[in-house]
């Protein structure tokens, strides 16, 4: 009989709800993160401006977004962890074996994630205390900070921000956290755009931002985007399927996919309008690569009057960015634990949170003090973020678009969307996602190159 694991299914299905503006909050917080702040301009400076941000723009809509909404359908149909509701709509025992590769990801990268995410701590606060300022030589400074046991220390504070919101739960915790610092964000945002549009030579930033340069483009270029979009948009990591196990029956997920596409790609957007005219205002190259916000625009910052205010409230930003991602990857595993060993809440939290500091410690010494950490000429975190990022994403992006495309059978009723539209978010599970994700998998580990 039907009856008995469905029964059995409502029995351990979570009991925790996001309100409907509150999920909103919260799959943005997740989605706009370092990627948008840090990575977004880097990589847009390098491969041709506006003309990959169309690109970018594209992927994100045609096969970021369709793998967006097979997350959350899964989660909110499952109603469980990132591995379990794949088994819970109905798939079988092996396709919650390959949602733990997803748990593993998010594992890994909250252990670097948050070693970044704790420079940007330390340049906040020492932005505010004019510290940062007082010595102009800004990539010494990086090395120095770098090179000693601060990254740790920060890195800890981040751990234990991040623990403090998820212990707290789904909505007095996650939701809450989300529905101040999100929109706190976007004013932040705009304080700074508008003080780096009406810097002198601004225009040529922004004419560098949105005017094409369709020479650079070409299939490594799409590849980058790609990888980019699933990044930006926190997919193949089980973030979004964890919170979709969240929401109400009663929302509408597709309008929740567009309402977060739209997000993520608003707050990247914004803060191109803040890096571009910043840098090209103060003759810095924007394509400097990582380097470019903690060493390029600490420079700009120090020229520009009130430059400690603006250069603080700036790495306060990313730190909130940062944050509010931290806070849904955490939930992954968390909510796994829980359910597989019935651990509380709390139990959770701080058993997880301690294992990724001790992960995080050789990725943090790895770029500085301990630099002869690496194997064949990749760093600890460098191999991190590159198991995490490079393979297992792709991967998981891939098990979401096959389960929802070819086996799920209750794909079309959980996402509650038209018989066209659905024909369509079909169409592209089936025949186009999996293949350009397949290209990117292969790019990104190295078999193929351009
Ligand atoms: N989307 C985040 C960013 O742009 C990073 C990220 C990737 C992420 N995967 C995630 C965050 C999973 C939370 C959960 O920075």
């Amino acid at each position: 009989m039907k009856s008995h694991p469905s029964n059995q299914n409502s029995s351990s299905d979570n009991k925790e709800r996001f309100s409907s503006s509150g999920f909103i909050f919260a799959a943005i917080g997740s989605a706009v993160g370092l990627g948008n702040m840090w990575k977004f301009p880097y990589i847009t400076g390098q491969y041709g401006g506006a003309a990959f941000f169309i690109l970018f723009v594209v992927c994100l809509v045609a096969i970021g977004l369709p793998v967006l909404l097979a997350e959350l359908a899964i989660g909110r149909g499952g109603r469980g962890s990132a591995s379990s509701s794949f088994v819970k709509v109905g798939g079988q025992q092996i396709w919650g074996r390959l949602g733990m590769i997803s748990v593993i990801a998010a594992f890994l990268i909250i252990s670097f994630y948050s070693i970044v995410a704790g420079w940007t701590l330390n340049y906040a606060v020492s932005a505010f205390s004019g510290n940062l300022f007082a010595n102009p030589d800004f990539t010494g400074q990086f090395n120095d900070f770098m090179s000693g046991r601060k990254p740790i220390v920060w890195q800890l504070v981040v751990l234990l921000l991040t623990g403090l919101v998820v212990v707290k739960g789904v909505s007095a915790g996650i939701e809450k956290f989300n529905k101040i610092l999100i929109p706190g964000l976007l004013i932040l945002l705009v304080v700074l755009m508008i003080r780096s549009l009406t810097l002198p030579g601004a225009g040529a930033g922004v004419s560098f931002f949105l005017n094409p340069d369709w020479s650079k483009l070409g299939a490594e270029s799409l590849l980058v985007a790609l990888g980019h979009a699933f990044f930006s948009l926190s997919l193949g990591m089980g973030a979004m399927l964890t919170y979709g196990a969240y929401v109400e029956k009663s929302q509408s997920l597709g309008m929740a996919t567009l309402a977060i596409g739209g997000g993520d790609l608003l707050y990247a957007f914004i803060a191109g309008l803040i890096i571009f005219p910043t840098t090209f205002s103060f003759g810095i190259n924007p394509a400097e690569g990582p380097g470019l916000v903690f060493i390029a625009l600490p420079a700009a910052f120090s020229a520009m009057p009130f430059g400690a205010l603006f250069g603080g409230l700036f790495f306060m930003l990313l730190a909130i960015a940062a944050l509010t991602s931290t806070v849904s990857l955490l939930e992954v595993p968390v909510a796994y634990t829980m359910e597989r060993w019935k651990w509380t809440r709390t139990k959770s939290v701080w058993i997880i949170l301690f294992l990724c500091f001790l992960l995080g410690i050789p990725s943090a010494l790895s770029l500085g003090a301990a630099s002869n950490l690496n194997l064949g000429g990749k760093a600890f975190f460098d191999w991190m973020d590159f198991i995490a990022s490079n393979l297992l994403l792709p991967l998981g992006g891939l098990i979401v678009t096959v389960f929802a495309g070819y086996y799920w059978k209750g794909a079309a009723a959980e996402s509650g969307l038209t018989a066209w539209w659905f024909r369509l978010w079909l169409f592209m599970l089936r025949y186009v996602a999996p293949i350009l994700v397949l290209f990117v998998f292969l790019h990104t580990s190295g078999v193929i190159k351009f």
